[in-house]
């Protein structure tokens, strides 16, 4: 993880006071610091509003426009800061772009908050954005309503699945065996920012399809899943549904509609 655009100017500017968030929420007692800029102090929201209007504007309506970072140096103008560092600078020489932080080359100030992402793309699975060759903005929208949106192709993806598609077409073209399970997302079955499971599965082994398709014991203690018994012909002992050679195609497939091809 490189720290350009993070600590900007020459020498790091003096130290940055820690700050708890009390409020309720999944990253309570977290610290939450907003990035630093050499020299500039917090200037507020409005002061953004006259040159970047639209952003100012949707922003309320945004994810992080609710977020509230008791930062007494922010002065409640808590907001476009909170990434972009204080923008005094930035407003003075007219936009300088060497003033201002863009989490969209380093997403280094989307992590000093988000530490549970911090930690995830750095399991041994995980999306290159550690490494710099992906970016959180490729899969959420910083600005907009609905940051679960990819604000370049606009389309939702918590639930959906086009957000991937645009990388991974392979696994997202339609089928003529659909597996159902498909349409609930590919979070469903993968973990979007990276896991201790190769291919960021959230299970590395059968669970991640029996949480679906539960297994009925029979009479005998033969366990059947599907109408078909997987014991009697050993199937449970292979591998993974997956890897035994049996459903390979879990994304679904053109000739088999067990997905066996
Ligand atoms: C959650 C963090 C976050 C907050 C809060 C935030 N931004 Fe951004 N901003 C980003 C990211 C990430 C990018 C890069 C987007 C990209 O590359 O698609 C960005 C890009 C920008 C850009 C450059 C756009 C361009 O076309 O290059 C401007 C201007 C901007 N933000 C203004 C604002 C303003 C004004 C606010 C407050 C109303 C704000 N931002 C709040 C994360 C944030
Ligand atoms: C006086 C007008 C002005 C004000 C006020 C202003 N900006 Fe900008 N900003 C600009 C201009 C002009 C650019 C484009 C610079 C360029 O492309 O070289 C810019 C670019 C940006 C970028 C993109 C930087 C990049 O590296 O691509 C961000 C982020 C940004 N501004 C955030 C903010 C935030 C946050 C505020 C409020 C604290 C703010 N700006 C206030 C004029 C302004
Ligand atoms: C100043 C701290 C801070 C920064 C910087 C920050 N976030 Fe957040 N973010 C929060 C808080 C607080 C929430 C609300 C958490 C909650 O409600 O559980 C949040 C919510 C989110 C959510 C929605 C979570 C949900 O469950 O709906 C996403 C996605 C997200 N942030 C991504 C980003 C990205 C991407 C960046 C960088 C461009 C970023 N954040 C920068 C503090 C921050
Ligand atoms: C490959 C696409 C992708 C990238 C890149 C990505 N995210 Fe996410 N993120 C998602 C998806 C999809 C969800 C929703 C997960 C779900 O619904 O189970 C999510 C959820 C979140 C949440 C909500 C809490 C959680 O973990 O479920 C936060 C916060 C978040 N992302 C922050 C980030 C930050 C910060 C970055 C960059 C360091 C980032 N994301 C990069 C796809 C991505
Ligand atoms: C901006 C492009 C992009 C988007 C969007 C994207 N990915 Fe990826 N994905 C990648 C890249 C790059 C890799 C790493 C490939 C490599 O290292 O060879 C990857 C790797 C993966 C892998 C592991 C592949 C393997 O062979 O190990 C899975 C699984 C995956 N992505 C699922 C998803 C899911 C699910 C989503 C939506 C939440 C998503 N991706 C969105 C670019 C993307
Ligand atoms: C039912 C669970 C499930 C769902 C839903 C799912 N995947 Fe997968 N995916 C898997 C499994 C299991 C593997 C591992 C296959 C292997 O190792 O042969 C995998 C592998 C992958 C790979 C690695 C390359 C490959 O084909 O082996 C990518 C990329 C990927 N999935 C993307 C996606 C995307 C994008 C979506 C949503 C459109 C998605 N997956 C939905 C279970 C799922
Ligand atoms: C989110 C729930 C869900 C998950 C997870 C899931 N499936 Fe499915 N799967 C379904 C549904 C729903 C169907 C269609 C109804 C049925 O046949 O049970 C289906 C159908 C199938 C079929 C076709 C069954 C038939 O008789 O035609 C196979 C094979 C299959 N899944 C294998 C798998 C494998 C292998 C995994 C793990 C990689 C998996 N599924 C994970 C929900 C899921």
């Amino acid at each position: 993880m490189t720290s350009r655009g993070w600590w900007l100017g020459a020498g790091v500017a003096g130290t940055l006071a820690a700050i708890i968030l009390s409020s309720c929420s999944s990253i309570e007692r977290t610290v939450m610091a907003p990035p630093m800029i050499e020299g500039a102090s917090f200037a507020g929201n409005k002061a953004c509003y006259e040159c970047h209007t639209n952003y100012t504007r949707q922003f309320a309506s945004s994810a992080h426009g609710r977020v509230h970072v008791p930062d007494a140096r922010m002065k409640d103008q808590t907001g476009c800061e909170s990434c972009h560092g204080p923008g005094s600078r930035h407003i003075a020489s007219g936009g300088n772009r060497s003033f201002i932080v863009n989490p969209g080359r380093d997403s280094q100030s989307c992590l000093t908050c988000h530490v549970q992402v911090h930690a995830e793309i750095n399991l041994p699975y995980h999306h290159p954005i550690a490494q710099g060759r992906m970016n959180c903005v490729q899969c959420h929208d910083p600005h907009g309503s609905d940051i679960m949106k990819a604000s370049k192709s606009g389309l939702a993806m918590s639930r959906l699945n086009e957000s991937c598609a645009s990388c991974h077409r392979e696994q997202s073209k339609p089928r003529v065996y659909e597996h159902d399970a498909m349409r609930e997302g590919c979070t469903t079955c993968h973990s979007p920012h990276g896991s201790i499971n190769d291919k960021m599965l959230i299970e590395r082994d059968s669970n991640l399809c029996l949480k679906c398709h539960a297994q009925v014991p029979a009479s005998n203690g033969d366990v059947v899943i599907g109408k078909v018994n997987h014991s009697a012909l050993g199937f449970a002992s292979r591998g993974t549904c997956w890897s035994a050679g049996c459903h390979p195609n879990v994304h679904g497939s053109n000739v088999s509609p067990k997905f066996h091809y």
